[in-house]
């Protein structure tokens, strides 16, 4: 389903547009290894160790599939501490794909926003946002600020026929800043593909609107880019001003829509490292000392020189329809086939990976067990594929100690650009229809170790009873001595 090319049967079928000259062995462990691998790791798939993982679908962070020319720029380099050739010329790519003037390396996204958060959130402020990414909200809390998330109400329905499911109510947002005063809110932030609720885009026209009335009230406006690549995508093949619009032309208005623009090249651009974009010096000179202090010199920002070349090839070829489509088509294969055989999912697909609905997957389980927590460990045993919890335990607690409960339940499987082949989306739709006709003895979770901050990392549970000894007898009943 390539944007060019047809099948003769009309079947949707994903078209890679690159072939693959370099791989990487893995390894399916027998299902009671994976049960031990799953109990070591304190049910958490952060902590399983990536020799245990057949399909690594935690993320698509810093583990995108590179391009020859990245690498070949990778060793051609000017390593220096100071105004390295690499820097400026990273710096005029991403002038000529964003049209910013100034621009601050760091060495990853959450860099950035805390170097933001620092220098623009005051304690008792208020960040508006379509919806928080785990990182940023805890960088903003650091602060003494705290989050207000205004998407329209669709986004957090799991299924709708939305196409940009990201996109902000205006309505919202203007009673939100009229409520609290515009002295009250540090600042506006747009996600694009807004992470948690399921990779969804978010419209230029619903940007130009939540820009026009932050301006209005002298609100500074943010946008976190990390997943503009499928939300680039998006407003190509669904916004019918920009159909005819080069991916260039669409990133150069937003570029200048934003006060600041700021985005993980983990995940833009395919390599690793970050930045913070803008055209105003002023806002350019109030964050520029942090760069050092945290990251490194102005001219690296905590980024080798080896990464910032192959960035400055990734962000060029990022403007490539042919590339970017590859990670939205994938997900939209794995998506149909699941609805197909009936497993609960976020609609319609986004970018970044499939959502399954794990409130609904697992609803014979109490919300205090962790659904999405305990349907992401049950996946790993019945398949060696590592998804990732985004439900309650990606939220802290209250400040009284209780459970905040997550608006959605998802076990997300991130699809990395390039890396998988339809065979093995297809094994991931099979193992999770199993799973699914099985979801009866997926059993709850409950904390042996809580870290205070972002305990999702590296907090560890236990299963509340033998449950995934008995998915596993029931696995070797069913599959027999397949892997
Ligand atoms: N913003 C968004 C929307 C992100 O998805 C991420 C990272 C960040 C900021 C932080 O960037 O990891 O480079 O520090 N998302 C990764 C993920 C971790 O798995 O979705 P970072």
């Amino acid at each position: 389903m390539s944007m060019s090319i047809k099948f003769r049967s009309r079947e949707n079928i994903p078209m890679e547009m690159h072939k693959v000259r370099m791989v990487q062995k893995v390894n399916l462990l027998p299902v009671d290894e994976r049960v031990k691998s799953a109990l070591e790791g304190g049910c958490n798939t952060f902590l399983l160790k990536n020799r245990d993982v057949f399909l690594d679908m935690l993320t698509d962070s810093g583990v995108n599939a590179m391009s020859q020319e990245q690498y070949a720029a990778m060793m051609n380099v000017d390593d220096a501490y100071a105004g390295s050739e690499t820097f400026y010329r990273l710096e005029r790519v991403i002038k000529e794909v964003f049209g910013t003037e100034y621009f601050l390396p760091t060495h990853q996204g959450r860099a950035c926003e805390n170097i933001i958060c620092k220098t623009f959130v005051k304690p008792g402020q208020t960040v508006l946002m379509n919806y928080h990414f785990t990182t940023t909200k805890a960088h903003i809390e650091q602060n003494g600020g705290d989050v207000v998330e205004i998407v329209k109400r669709e986004g957090l329905e799991v299924n709708s026929d939305l196409p940009f499911k990201g996109d902000m109510d205006i309505d919202l947002l203007k009673k939100e800043i009229a409520e609290r005063g515009a002295d009250k809110i540090a600042f506006v932030r747009v996600e694009a593909g807004t992470n948690l609720i399921g990779g969804q885009p978010v419209s230029v026209a619903n940007m130009r609107e939540t820009v026009k009335v932050a301006k209005e009230h002298g609100i500074l406006t943010v946008f976190d880019a990390s997943l503009l690549s499928d939300n680039l995508y998006f407003i190509k093949t669904r916004e019918k001003e920009f159909a005819n619009k080069s991916l260039n032309e669409i990133t150069l208005e937003l570029g200048k829509l934003f006060d600041i623009t700021y985005f993980s090249a983990r995940k833009l651009g395919c390599a690793r490292g970050g930045g913070i974009l803008m055209n105003r010096e002023d806002l350019y000179l109030a964050m520029q000392a942090l760069v050092p202090l945290y990251e490194g010199f102005l001219t690296y920002g905590g980024m080798s020189v080896r990464e910032m070349e192959a960035l400055a090839v990734g962000l060029l070829e990022g403007l490539d329809m042919n590339v970017i489509e590859q990670t939205p088509i994938f997900v939209k294969a794995l998506c149909d086939e699941l609805i197909k055989n009936n497993v609960p999912i976020v609609t319609p697909s986004g970018g970044l990976g499939c959502h399954v609905n794990a409130m609904a997957f697992c609803d014979h389980l109490p919300l205090e067990e962790y659904r999405s927590g305990a349907l992401t460990a049950a996946f790993y045993i019945a398949s060696g594929v590592r998804g990732m919890e985004r439900g309650t335990l990606s939220e802290s607690r209250e400040a009284d100690g209780s459970e905040r409960f997550a608006e959605m339940e998802l076990m997300r499987l991130a699809v990395p650009k390039r890396v998988f082949t339809l065979s093995q989306m297809k094994y991931v739709a099979d193992r999770l229809t199993w799973l699914y006709e099985n979801r009866h003895l997926i059993g709850g979770l409950r904390f042996t170790f809580e870290p205070k901050i972002l305990r999702f990392f590296f907090g560890k549970l236990e299963p509340t009873s033998d449950w995934p000894q008995k998915l596993a007898a029931k696995f070797k009943a069913d599959f027999g001595d397949s892997l």
